[in-house]
């Protein structure tokens, strides 16, 4: 059955997101939602299954397998509002799409304050006896500069996987650069850096840059459930690359 997923676990399912349905199965008059405020919530939905859609696609291809009998440590480094929060859990965790697992600690840095805000919110559930948001054990979000990560020691200082979705070297190079060496230092023995771009220019940039990088790029595509945006050449993940710790020489490229 075509389920609109490419999935090699157990066969996941289209679901609401945990916070929508706990927020709509409230029968607390005080909580109305329009069909204005769902639409909110569905296109975060959508741009979720897209982001599981491509990793559940490219993932295993690397062979990375997430540790079974100890906390997957994410880190998510310019992570904006981690709108990829909930998928990250969900996925590296090895659950169903929908199901953010306990096992996965999701830890997310960017430099600007609003975002990290946007961040807890975004990965956060709803309390219906308080009526409020409330912050999850699984999750946390860290206001601080990704250039030097040493400063911030909540963050894990050996990640499984971690992400920079929407690299932006092209807006300063020397500062992105560290940022990728940073998070390239981090990495386990067997972990993966996932590293998303918006346009082909800045991945090329990106892909140049790693390659002088002390990683192993092990990944290099365009990513097939990239969502067009309004700008022409512009897409949400359009490229992806995938690296391993390594040498400064890059190996076969799948
Ligand atoms: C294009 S946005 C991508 C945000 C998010 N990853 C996403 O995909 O929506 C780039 C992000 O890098 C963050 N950033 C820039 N310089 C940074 C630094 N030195 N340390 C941490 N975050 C930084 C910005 O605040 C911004 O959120």
């Amino acid at each position: 059955m075509d389920n609109g997923f490419d999935s090699p676990k157990p066969t996941p399912r289209i679901t609401l997101s945990s916070e929508l349905q706990n927020i709509t199965s409230t029968t607390d008059p005080s909580i109305t939602l329009s069909s204005q405020d769902l639409l909110g919530p569905k296109e975060l939905g959508d741009e979720r299954k897209r982001f599981w859609n491509m990793l559940a696609l490219l993932i295993p291809m690397t062979g990375y397998q997430s540790p079974e009998h100890r906390t997957v440590q994410v880190l998510d480094i310019a992570c904006g509002k981690c709108r990829e929060g909930f998928v990250l859990s969900t996925y590296f965790g090895g659950n169903r799409f929908g199901n953010p697992s306990p096992n996965v600690l999701v830890s997310g840095i960017d430099i600007n304050p609003d975002d990290i805000n946007t961040a807890n919110e975004n990965n956060s559930s709803y309390d219906i006896d308080r009526k409020t948001r409330v912050p999850m054990f699984n999750y946390q979000f860290i206001n601080g500069d990704a250039t030097n990560l040493d400063q911030y020691p909540q963050l894990p200082q050996t990640a499984d996987v971690f992400v920079i979705r929407h690299q932006q070297i092209s807006s300063n190079e020397v500062t992105w650069t560290t940022i990728f060496q940073q998070a390239i230092d981090r990495l386990g023995e067997n972990g993966i850096g996932i590293i998303t771009s918006f346009s082909d220019v800045e991945h090329d940039m990106l892909i140049g840059k790693l390659e002088q990088l002390h990683c192993e790029v092990v990944m290099n595509k365009p990513n097939p459930h990239a969502e067009p945006t309004e700008t022409q050449g512009v897409s949400v993940d359009r490229h992806i690359a995938i690296v391993k710790k390594g040498s400064l020489a890059s190996g076969i490229l799948i």
